[in-house]
């Protein structure tokens, strides 16, 4: 049984990103109570580890080589948004190699010697799993250049001119990092990594597989259908798909009859506003604006954000990016635009569009990025 510790210097837990989402039920973040909820509800072993097929096989593949040699495996860096297990994967590579794990993160490393600290009391085979990595201090992440690449960390003793670097050697282990934003890593950071594991967003199916194991660890008996409607509004995203899990829970207890059906489920995901595509309020106001108000676009970000009453910054990283995933709003160098899915989606009929004063209404989703 792979054990975890935290040291002193773990700052494990903070919110990724800068995004205002507050309790937000479909925010793809979660806050440190929501994380320890989580917890029970994260599988241990590669084999229950639910969808990312292809991260799945190529991470067995290098755990396998590993194990069979009787070496740790090279340093694995996993990427992708927030909610989709990244976590979750580095404590099963952990699990696998039942290996011991220390947890930091980037923000928890203020100084170089933080992170010597602990690299310092690494031993054999342990899994050192730095969340949020793209958010290490330039001097530390250079101490983990080192570390990484020749187990070897330099204690500097004393200061100035006197100071000199002593070489500690270090054990062999491995070091996990998870980031949402890979793209912020320096390039001889990303070099060290032998396996990248890029995670993406679930499709339907697999989150209702994912929602239909969490209920049976919760003790609850969820219909089909109900997880089926569960999935399709939980935005490809594990972490939401446990959360709307949970609020129907307490509808069909509080509300309902305590089962979990179908009839549960709509009605506990009406009382939180999330609609069948996992669109909350904050999302339909803002494309009913550019539809009702706006015509369809082109509409500036700001006049958007301002009928909306939100903050520009909100509505871009809040609001947008599914949205635009989606395929309801197109990005145009002439601002935002609803497609005919988003008018559509509204039940609205888009406007007929006139020769040479276009609607901005495109049946694209994607469009020019500005
Ligand atoms: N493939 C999966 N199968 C089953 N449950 C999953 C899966 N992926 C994630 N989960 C569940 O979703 C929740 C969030 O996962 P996790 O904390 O690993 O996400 P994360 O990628 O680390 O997010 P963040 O970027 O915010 O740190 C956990 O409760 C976990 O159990
Ligand atoms: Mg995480």
């Amino acid at each position: 049984m792979a054990e975890v510790s935290t040291g002193s210097t773990t700052g494990h837990g903070s919110t990724t990103g800068t995004e205002s989402t507050g309790s937000r039920i479909v925010a793809p973040s979660a806050d440190e109570i929501e994380r320890a909820a989580e917890a029970a509800l994260r599988p241990k072993r590669l084999d229950d580890f639910v969808g990312q097929r292809v991260v799945r096989d190529q991470l067995s593949l290098v755990l396998q080589a590993a194990i069979a040699r009787g070496n740790p495996p090279d340093h694995v860096l996993l990427s992708g948004p927030p909610g989709l297990g990244k976590t979750t994967l580095a404590m099963i590579i952990s699990g696998e190699l039942e290996s011991h794990m220390r947890l930091t993160s980037g923000p928890a490393i203020q100084h170089a010697g933080d992170l010597a600290a602990v690299l310092s009391s690494l031993e054999e085979g342990d899994v050192l799993f730095i969340d949020e990595i793209h958010r290490l201090a330039r001097p530390a992440e250079e101490l983990l250049y080192v570390a990484m690449e020749d187990f070897r960390v330099d204690v500097v003793v004393g200061k100035g001119a006197g100071a000199s670097a002593i070489p500690l050697a270090l054990p062999r282990f491995t070091v996990v990092g998870a980031t949402t934003r890979s793209g912020l890593l320096p390039a001889p950071l990303r070099d060290r990594f032998g396996f990248t594991g890029h995670m993406d967003y679930y499709s339907p199916e697999e989150l209702e597989r994912v929602i239909l194991r969490s209920a049976g660890l919760l003790g609850v008996h969820l219909e089909h259908t109900a997880a089926q409607e569960i999935a399709g509004r939980s935005r490809g995203t594990p972490r939401i798909a446990n959360r709307l899990l949970r609020r129907v829970r307490d509808w069909a207890q509080v509300r309902g009859d305590g089962r979990l059906d179908l009839h549960a489920a709509k009605s506990a995901l009406e009382v939180y506003e999330v609609d069948p595509i996992g669109l909350d309020r904050l999302d339909r106001a803002v494309l009913t604006a550019l539809c009702t108000r706006f015509g369809g676009g082109p509409v500036g970000l700001s006049t958007l954000a301002m009928t909306v009453g939100e903050e520009a910054e909100t509505v871009e990283t809040v609001a947008e990016p599914y949205l635009v995933r989606e395929g309801l709003v197109g990005r145009t160098p002439r601002g935002r635009v609803a497609t005919l899915a988003a008018w559509e989606h509204l039940g609205l009929t888009p406007p007929a569009p006139t020769p040479g004063y276009g609607t901005g209404t495109t049946n694209q989703g994607t469009l020019l990025d500005p």
